[in-house]
C-alpha cells in the first residue's frame, strides 16, 4: 500500500520524505489556504521533491473552466495529477483530461456509486473521504470495502487513495481492505511508529545497556 502526505506543508513532506515515506502528495483548496503559498508556486516545489503522483484540485466548477484549470496545472510538472470534484462536470473533465493522459483524482466521493462512476470516467484515482463519514455516524472503512470489491469485479485499475484520514486505524483498516493509496496528514503518518510496549521495552533496553558499563562507537 503505498502513504500520500496529505498536506500541502513542504517542510513536512520534505520530513517524511528523508524516510522513503512519501510516495506522492495530496493537497486541496483548504490545504494551499493552510500553507500561506501561492498554489502554483509551492505545487512545482513538491513536485521536483516528490517522484510520485502530486494532486492539485481545480476550483471552477464548470466542466469547461475545470478542464482549463487541469490543463494549467498539468503544466506545471509531469507527476500532477489533477483532482476535480465529483459532480457530474468533474467527471466530464476527468473524461477530457484522462483522455488527454493527464492524471485525475476525483475527489470527494461518499458512496460506491460515485466510484463506479469515476472509474467509468477514466480516474486515476478515486478518493473516499472516510473521516468525513465517520463524522456523520457513517462507517467510511465500509465504503473502500465496497469500492474495493466494485472495481475487483470489473478489474477497473482505477486507484483507492483512502482520503480524509484520521486515525492510525484508519490505515490498519486501508491495508487489510487491500486499498491502493491512504493519503494522511504527517502527524497520522508519524503516529505510525507509536506502541506503549516498544516505547516500554527501549527504556528497559536502554537501562540495562548503562549498567553494562559499555559503548559501540
Ligand atoms: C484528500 O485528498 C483530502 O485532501 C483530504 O484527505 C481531506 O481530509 P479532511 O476531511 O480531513 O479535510
Amino acid at each position: 500500500m503505498k502513504f500520500f502526505a496529505d498536506t500541502a506543508d513542504i517542510d513536512a513532506i520534505a520530513e517524511l520524505n528523508d524516510i522513503g515515506f512519501v510516495d506522492g502528495v495530496t493537497t486541496n483548496p483548504s490545504l494551499i489556504l493552510k500553507s500561506g503559498r501561492d498554489i502554483l508556486e509551492v505545487t512545482k516545489e513538491i513536485c521536483a521533491l516528490i517522484k510520485g503522483p502530486v494532486s492539485a484540485e481545480v476550483v471552477a466548477t464548470e466542466a469547461d473552466d475545470m478542464i482549463a484549470e487541469g490543463r494549467k496545472l498539468a503544466k506545471i510538472a509531469e507527476n500532477i495529477a489533477v483532482k476535480v470534484p465529483l459532480t457530474w462536470s468533474g467527471l466530464k473533465a476527468c473524461k477530457t483530461l484522462s483522455d488527454e493522459g493527464t492524471m485525475v483524482n476525483v475527489t470527494l466521493c461518499f458512496s460506491a456509486n460515485q466510484a463506479l462512476l469515476a472509474a467509468k470516467a477514466g480516474a486515476t484515482f478515486i478518493s473516499p473521504f472516510v473521516g468525513r463519514l465517520d463524522d456523520v455516524n457513517l462507517d467510511g472503512m465500509d465504503l473502500i470495502d465496497d469500492i474495493r470489491t466494485i472495481y475487483d469485479n470489473y478489474l477497473f485499475k482505477t486507484e483507492i487513495i483512502v482520503a480524509s484520514v484520521r486515525s492510525v486505524n484508519h490505515v490498519t483498516q486501508s491495508a487489510l481492505i487491500g486499498a491502493d493509496v491512504v493519503t494522511a496528514p504527517p502527524n497520522v503518518l508519524k503516529k505510525l511508529t507509536d506502541h506503549p510496549l516498544t516505547e516500554n521495552g527501549l527504556k528497559a533496553f536502554m537501562a540495562d545497556w548503562a549498567k553494562t558499563g559499555q559503548q559501540i562507537l
